[in-house]
């Protein structure tokens, strides 16, 4: 019976991607405080504090009010300005509305951009490390995640010569890009965003831009991709800036010839973007002053690590220029992340997630800290961290 089953429901090639270790590192975190133990999290790459108080009183408001029906596909159109708005307001850029699509997290941009774009065994280079599902995903939809890596000659960027020397191995139909990234936190500054998209769209490689830590940028200001071509596709989220993971509501601005593409697969795929989470993230963009502050809180957190982990041993990290992330060279301790974040969390109680998640090749040696819980939990981890490696 169970044989026949198993026959029948066998799953598909595609779906066997790798799972996220993170999970691992959480599991193990909640068993320690299932027993009554106490964990200073630092591996999930969520924010601490809550939402906008603008945009959990407008969800409030709606819920009250009662009917919540579907939305347009592309989302609501008063929503979809306002975002076209953001990127007048930060980049002194005029984005028409009707490039906007509003999606369910980045998460769902990544699916309808790559679907949109691309066809089965179709290459997309990414930066190594990088966000695990950038590669998960393209591998599910029968594509070629091209892992280029990054290095510190180019302050952890990809370049022009990685980008040109890949293609012509075997060429590329598309590029994504993070800046600020995930796990590294570093940033590319403007320049070499600029030229690495005029480069790819010289050679007939799509880019795709996910900025979703734009707004979390504290060496120099983060640069939009659309400040350099109108044929890039730009992927973003409230999740992060604007502390709204389980809002679940991202957006995409994307080339005008692609929309009704995009329009077309969201119907099938979606209908539409959770309304309730609609309008809380237009009301959100009213609640930048209280984001700021948050982001201050980012600062000195940063600021806590970089001063506090290379007194307790961990003196080699990439740039901390963005995002809430440090990504630390553990290889003075150990080449195996995993088995140092099992044994950091079950002997100092601070939890971080492994390099391996990211980068199969050299992650053994690197562990990334997520900074985005509170400052007095950052100040502990740091003793912690300090007090178990000089044991
Ligand atoms: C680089 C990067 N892109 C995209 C996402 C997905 O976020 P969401 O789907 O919540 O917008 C994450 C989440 O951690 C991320 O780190």
């Amino acid at each position: 019976m169970l044989d026949a089953a198993k026959r029948l429901l066998m799953p598909s090639k595609r779906s066997d991607v790798a799972p996220f270790i993170v999970m691992d590192v959480m599991a193990a975190a909640a068993r320690i405080e299932a027993a009554g133990g106490r964990v200073i999290h630092m591996e999930v790459g969520q924010p601490a504090a809550p939402a906008p108080s603008t945009a959990r009183r407008a969800a409030m408001a709606a819920l009250a009010a009662g009917n919540l029906g579907y939305t347009a596909a592309l989302g609501m159109p008063s929503l979809r300005r306002r975002i076209a708005r953001y990127y007048k307001d930060c980049h002194a850029l005029d984005i028409d509305p009707d490039r906007v699509v509003v999606t369910t997290g980045s998460s769902s941009a990544f699916i309808l951009s790559f679907l949109a774009l691309l066809d089965a065994g179709d290459r997309v280079a990414l930066a190594s490390p990088g966000y695990p599902p950038y590669r998960h995903i393209l591998q599910a939809l029968d594509c070629e995640p091209v892992s280029i890596p990054i290095t510190q000659a180019t302050r952890y960027a990809m370049t022009v010569d990685a980008l040109r020397e890949t293609h012509r191995t075997s060429p590329l139909r598309g590029i994504l890009v993070a800046s600020p990234a995930n796990p590294t936190g570093t940033m590319m500054a403007g320049a070499a965003l600029g030229d690495l998209i005029r480069a790819a769209e010289a050679e007939g490689i799509a880019f795709i831009s996910d900025e979703i830590y734009h707004g979390l940028d504290y060496a120099f200001a983060a640069e939009t991709a659309l400040a350099f071509s109108p044929n890039v596709i730009v992927i973003n989220s409230f999740s992060k800036y604007f502390c709204m993971t389980g809002f679940r509501i991202g957006w995409m601005v994307v080339p005008e010839t692609l929309v009704r593409t995009i329009e077309r697969l969201q119907q099938n795929l979606a209908i539409s973007v959770p309304t309730l989470s609609q309008i809380a993230a237009e009301a959100a963009f009213e609640g930048r002053d209280e984001m700021e502050a948050v982001k201050r809180g980012y600062e000195e957190n940063r600021q806590i690590l970089l001063d506090g982990l290379p007194k307790a041993g961990l003196d080699q990290f990439l740039p901390v220029d963005g995002a809430f992330y440090l990504y630390a060279d553990i290889s003075r301790f150990s080449n195996d992340s995993h088995d140092f974040a099992r044994r950091m969390l079950s002997e100092a109680g601070v939890a971080a997630t492994p390099g391996i998640d990211f980068d199969p090749l050299n992650g053994g040696k690197f562990l990334r800290f997520c900074y985005a819980g509170s400052t007095a939990h950052m100040r502990e981890a740091v003793e912690r961290i300090s007090g178990w490696l000089r044991r």
